[in-house]
């Protein structure tokens, strides 16, 4: 396999700097329609999925992304069935085994946002152990989202501006966007450049909106299991050719 940082360049503006993100997130998505196409249960779609993580944090490191979000498992994915989250559950436990070590040599610095209490004690300290092992590696960030929602982050970061207010600790006529961000989970990374979605659905189905008001989106066909190396090349390609305004001229 051809380094990223090749295929970059490859995709790069004829003469021109690439514009490397400093935030990349992903929606996952596709994991179930890449398992239903072999025949496969979704639970094969997901463990598919997984390996595509693994791909990604490497090509995402390389390429020199600093702070790499991954939805992994949404505030609503709990209406799927009892089984595929129990598969969903089970696959994150064994992972996480598996790849702490690898997380550790590579430099990948583990982060979660979400409320990975709500998958029991158990696998909550688990991911908390995981997150103080890696607490000092300093290669790329990887925020795992799990049992996340925005909506559900904002209501969190509003009630403790209430609080704060109410307690005179703030002016409630002093809140501002910056307050307001400072409140969200994401307060201590950069703001989100690229927001990716796989698998042809063009929705961002509850993740990071406030934190995409200006990211560039890119909605990819491809199903998430068979994003690789050369699909993320084409996508960082893409943003490095983008104009971003911020909503000048
Ligand atoms: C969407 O595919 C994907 C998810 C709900 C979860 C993402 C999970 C993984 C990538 C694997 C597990 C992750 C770790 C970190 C071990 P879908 O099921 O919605 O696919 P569909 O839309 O084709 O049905």
């Amino acid at each position: 396999m051809r380094p990223i940082a090749q295929l970059q360049s490859e995709g790069a503006p004829a003469g021109g700097e690439l514009r490397v993100p400093r935030h990349v997130a992903i929606i996952m998505d596709g994991n179930g329609r890449w398992a239903a196409k072999r025949g496969l249960p979704r639970v094969a779609g997901h463990r598919a999925g997984a390996e595509a993580v693994r791909t990604t944090v490497r090509a995402a490191a390389e390429a020199g992304v600093e702070v790499l979000t991954l939805y992994a498992f949404s505030s609503e994915n709990w209406r799927r069935s009892a089984e595929e989250v129990s598969d969903l559950t089970g696959l994150m436990r064994f992972y996480l085994e598996r790849e702490l070590a690898s997380l550790e040599k590579e430099g990948v610095r583990l982060e979660l946002i979400g409320e990975p209490e709500g998958f029991g004690p158990d696998l909550a300290a688990r991911l908390e152990a995981a997150v103080e092992r890696t607490r000092g590696n300093d290669k790329i960030t990887l925020v795992m989202a799990l049992n996340y929602g925005s909506r559900g982050e904002m209501a969190t970061a509003t009630r403790r501006l209430a609080e704060r207010a109410k307690s005179g600790e703030i002016d409630p006529a002093a809140i501002d966007e910056g307050m307001i961000a400072a409140e969200l989970q994401t307060a201590r990374w950069p703001e989100l450049d690229l927001l990716i979605r796989t698998s042809g659905e063009v929705r961002l189905s509850n993740f990071l909106l406030w934190q995409a008001a200006y990211a560039e989106l890119i909605f990819l066909d491809t199903l998430w299991p068979d994003f690789d190396q050369a699909v993320f090349a084409d996508a960082l390609a893409q943003y490095g050719r983008r104009q971003r305004r911020f909503g000048g001229r």
